[in-house]
C-alpha cells in the first residue's frame, strides 16, 4: 500500500469541541497507522477562543492555513460568553466566513438511526428504525447571504429589519447537481423542498430542479413544501431518501431530522465546494454546560472524520472501516449520557474514543 500524507487544518473551537476533537485526532492516528496514512495536523483558533486571542471569530490565517489544507476538521462554536457581542463579532459568524471564504455551498447531513439507538429517539421505535435520510442544504445563498440585509431606518424614523432570500439560477443547479448524484448513489429519491406556492424564489427553484432531473432518469424527483415536509419527517420518515433545499429551510429541516436519531450528538456533516477543501464538523454545538468534564459524545465528531476520508480525501476503505468501528462500539454496548438507556454502559469521551480506536484493530 502506499503511503498517503494529508494535511488537515484542525479548528476545535469551543465549549466541548476540543475534547471531542482531542479524541477524534487519537482515532484517526490509530486509522491511519492502519491504512498508510499519514495526517500532518495544524491547529488553528475559531469562534470564541479566536475572539478572545485576536479579537475576531475568524482570523485571516485560520481561513489561509484551511485554504492550503486538504480539509478542515471544525469543532464546534459559541458560547454564552460572547453572546452579547455585536452579530458580525460573534462566534457563529466564523462559520459562516468559512463557508462563504471556502465556496462550500453544499452541506450535506445524513440522519441515519443507528438500530442500537432506536428507542434513544422520542418518537416511536417503528416510525424511526430503519430511517436513513441525507439532507442536502444549499449553503452560501438564500436570505442567510441575499442583498439588502440589515436594520434600517425608514422615513418615518422606525426600524425596519431586512434580509432577502434570492437564488441565481446557477446557484440551484450547482446544489441540485450534489443532490442527484447524491441520490444516485443512494436509493435514488430526491425530494426538492420550498415554498413555491408563495415565494418566487422558490417557483425558480422548483423549475430548475424539474429541468436538471431531464439528466438524471434513474432518480425519481419530488417536491414538497417546507411546511408539509415538516410535518412528514416527523409523520413517515422513511419516505425520505435524499431532501434538498435552499439554505434557511434546510437548516431547520436538518435540525428536525437529527433528533429522529435520538441524539443530535451523533450526526456528522459535510460542507463541500466545487473544489477545494471541504468543511467537516458535528451538527451539535458548542454544548458549553457540559465541557470540560469528559462526558461530551465524541461520535459526531468521529463520525465527520469519517465524512472527511470519504467526501474530502477519497479514501473510502478507511471511511468505511471508521464507521465500523462507531457501529461495533454502539453494538458492545458502550454510551455516553446523552444516549444511555437502561442495560449499556455509560462511558465518558475519552473512553469512547478508546472503544473506538480498539474496536478498529479488530
Ligand atoms: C448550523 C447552525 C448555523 C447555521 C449557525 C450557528 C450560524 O445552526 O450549522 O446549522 O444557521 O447555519
Ligand atoms: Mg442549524
Amino acid at each position: 500500500m502506499t503511503r498517503r500524507s494529508y494535511q488537515i487544518a484542525v479548528l476545535p473551537g469551543d465549549g466541548i469541541g476540543p475534547e471531542i476533537m482531542a479524541v477524534t485526532l487519537t482515532v484517526l492516528e490509530k486509522l491511519g497507522q492502519k491504512f498508510g496514512i499519514d495526517f500532518v495536523f495544524q491547529e488553528a483558533l475559531i469562534g470564541g477562543a479566536a475572539i478572545d486571542q485576536t479579537g475576531q471569530p475568524l482570523p485571516p490565517e485560520t481561513l489561509e492555513l484551511c485554504r492550503s489544507s486538504d480539509g478542515v476538521l471544525l469543532g464546534a462554536v459559541g458560547g454564552p460568553q460572547w453572546d452579547e457581542l455585536p452579530s458580525h463579532l460573534r462566534p457563529e459568524q466564523a462559520l459562516l466566513g468559512l463557508r462563504s471564504g471556502l465556496g462550500l455551498f453544499a452541506n450535506l447531513r445524513p440522519a441515519k438511526v443507528f438500530p442500537e439507538l432506536v428507542n434513544a429517539s422520542p418518537l416511536k421505535p417503528e416510525i424511526v428504525s430503519g430511517v436513513d435520510i441525507l439532507v442536502v442544504r444549499e449553503l452560501t445563498g438564500g436570505v442567510y447571504f441575499g442583498q439588502p440585509k440589515g436594520i434600517f431606518t425608514t422615513e418615518t424614523g422606525e426600524q425596519r429589519g431586512v434580509n432577502t432570500m434570492a437564488y441565481r439560477a446557477s446557484e440551484i443547479d450547482r446544489i441540485g447537481r450534489v443532490a442527484f448524484a447524491a441520490a444516485q448513489k443512494r436509493r435514488k429519491q430526491l425530494c426538492s423542498v420550498d415554498k413555491a406556492n408563495v415565494l418566487e424564489v422558490s417557483q425558480l427553484w422548483r423549475q430548475r430542479m424539474n429541468l436538471l432531473a431531464q439528466a438524471y432518469p434513474d432518480v425519481t424527483l419530488t417536491h414538497l413544501y417546507v411546511d408539509n415536509a415538516a410535518m412528514q419527517l416527523i409523520r413517515w420518515p422513511k419516505q425520505f431518501d435524499v431532501i434538498v433545499t435552499e439554505n434557511l429551510f434546510g437548516d431547520i429541516l436538518s435540525d428536525e431530522a437529527a433528533m429522529l436519531t435520538g441524539s443530535i450528538g451523533m450526526l456528522p456533516s459535510a460542507s463541500l465546494g466545487e473544489s477545494g477543501p471541504g468543511v467537516f464538523e458535528p451538527v451539535h454545538g458548542s454544548a458549553p454546560d457540559i465541557a470540560g468534564r469528559d462526558i461530551a459524545n465524541p461520535l459526531a465528531q468521529i463520525l465527520s472524520a469519517a465524512m472527511l476520508l470519504r467526501y474530502g480525501l477519497n479514501e473510502l476503505e478507511a471511511a468505511d472501516a471508521l464507521e465500523t468501528a462507531v457501529s461495533r462500539v454502539l453494538q458492545q454496548g458502550y454510551r455516553t449520557g446523552d444516549i444511555y438507556t437502561e442495560g449499556t454502559q455509560r462511558v465518558g469521551c475519552r473512553a469512547m474514543g478508546e472503544q473506538v480506536a480498539t474496536a478498529l484493530s479488530v
